[in-house]
């Protein structure tokens, strides 16, 4: 990957950030992740958000283009993506079992010339967008407006996704692996080459619901015509087929780490120069370095800036497990006690920014700042801060936020203008989503 190393370049209206950026980068991926599926942000927060980053010395913008909620991308072949699938009638308010339905629609999408925009805005700064079309599953906004690449009867899948979800959580619909559906999928991923020139393209992967596959006759007897055991195989075959398509196109892929369940199948085999982006742990890390992947370190529990920031009853629509300024300070990518495999294919970290939850910009700043300070020195440095110091240089970098107008969270706790107050939460407790992370992995804990 080449890249200018400078933080912000001259193309940047953004003065670099106050912040600890100083040598030559640990890091080759210093990423953000952010969703623009759950929530659309029009292209002139885009353009901001690029320019906020480089000036973090940050390089790499992941842009979450599809998902259940949405599809934001535009493909002159396949209208009703956008038309459809870029628009629900309202969305879920809150999370866990209180939560309700807003009644507002949400709606949606960016056309080609935009994104062209968007590269080349990015590519002056030294930021590499990589887009990511979520696939086989977080398929419900693409079954809304084609139903015909659902698994089963298509009046039957037509009148199950009548438009993309409106709620949040893991989806049981997925595509179906007809050719016809592969086909549709690599059309789109060649408007997606078209659009973008980074020489890494996203395909998802993650959380995809087998229950579909496994009770459906003609999936199973198609798994069975290419010797696919388990659906989990499945999963993987798909992949490897989308992503055997992108090396026609000169490109590698990035996936969830899910991408390697089922993969060491002859049939199902992935292209050794795709990236895992390791989310659930360190497991999907070390089994992708073992088999000579390139490795994206993405762990939850550091990295995911729509979790709360603290355990206080006014933090705005708690979700996840709590990281603080100061856990995200903490964040060891490669620990001393890492295997060598991992240390040597560990290309970069990434934050990542799920939208369920963040319906605007503040709402977004609110998420990312300062929290972003802590995670691009880690990124810069290349392992945990030194709080101490850190403290030290927080006061220049708020004063800085707020030149830059940043909606960031004051280190006390969200202003009043901030809160959510009545809007239901679902907060998570650390020790049970370790546990629920073990599960998760068991099947790559098996692999190999
Ligand atoms: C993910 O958080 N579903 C990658």
């Amino acid at each position: 990957m080449s890249e200018p190393e400078s933080v912000a370049s001259a193309a940047s209206e953004v003065p670099p950030a106050p912040l600890d950026l100083d040598g030559e980068p640990r890091f080759a991926w210093r990423g953000v992740m952010l969703d623009v599926a759950r929530h659309f942000r029009p292209l002139p927060d885009l353009l901001r958000f690029v320019d906020l980053l480089a000036a973090h010395g940050l390089n790499v913008l992941q842009l979450h283009l599809t998902d259940d909620q949405g599809w934001r991308f535009e493909v002159p072949a396949y209208p009703q993506l956008t038309a459809v699938g870029g628009r629900r009638s309202e969305s879920q308010l809150g999370h866990g079992p209180e939560s309700t339905l807003d009644g507002v629609p949400h709606e949606g999408s960016y056309t080609q010339a935009e994104l062209r925009e968007l590269v080349a805005h990015a590519a002056a700064r030294g930021i590499r967008v990589v887009p990511e079309v979520d696939v086989p599953g977080h398929a419900k906004a693409i079954l809304a407006a084609y139903p015909e690449f659902g698994v089963g009867d298509v009046e039957a899948v037509r009148a199950r996704n009548a438009e993309p979800w409106t709620r949040y959580g893991i989806n049981d619909e997925v595509l179906n692996v007809e050719g016809a559906t592969l086909a549709f999928v690599c059309a789109v991923f060649d408007e997606l080459c078209d659009v973008f020139d980074s020489d890494v393209v996203g395909f998802g992967g993650d959380e995809v619901r087998k229950d579909r596959w496994a009770a459906d006759a003609r999936t199973q007897q198609l798994m069975a015509e290419r010797g696919l055991a388990t659906e989990e195989e499945l999963q993987a075959w798909f992949l490897a087929q989308v992503a055997g398509h992108l090396a026609s196109r000169g490109r590698r892929v990035i996936g969830w780490d899910e991408m390697l369940e089922g993969a060491d199948a002859a049939a199902s085999a992935l292209p050794a120069d795709a990236v895992v982006a390791s989310w659930r742990g360190p497991v999907g890390a070390e089994l992708g370095a073992r088999l000579g992947h390139d490795v994206v370190l993405c762990p939850d529990l550091w990295t995911y800036l729509d979790y709360r920031q603290s355990d206080a009853a006014d933090e705005p629509i708690p979700v996840g497990t709590v990281l603080s300024l100061a856990d995200v300070a903490t964040f060891d990518p490669v620990p001393s006690d890492a295997p060598s495999t991992l240390r040597e294919r560990v290309v970069g970290v990434q934050a990542n920014v799920w939208t369920e939850h963040l319906d605007s910009r503040d709402r977004l700043d609110y998420a990312v700042f300062p929290r972003l300070g802590a995670f691009a020195e880690v990124a810069w440095n290349g392992g945990p801060l030194d709080w101490a110091s850190f403290e030290q240089r927080l006061p220049a970098y708020l004063a800085w936020l707020d030149e830059q107008a940043v909606a960031y969270r004051p280190l006390d706790g969200p202003r009043p203008d901030q809160q959510r107050p009545g809007v239901p939460g679902a907060p998570r407790n650390r020790a049970s989503r370790i546990d629920e992370l073990e599960r998760l992995t068991s099947s790559l804990r098996r692999a190999r």
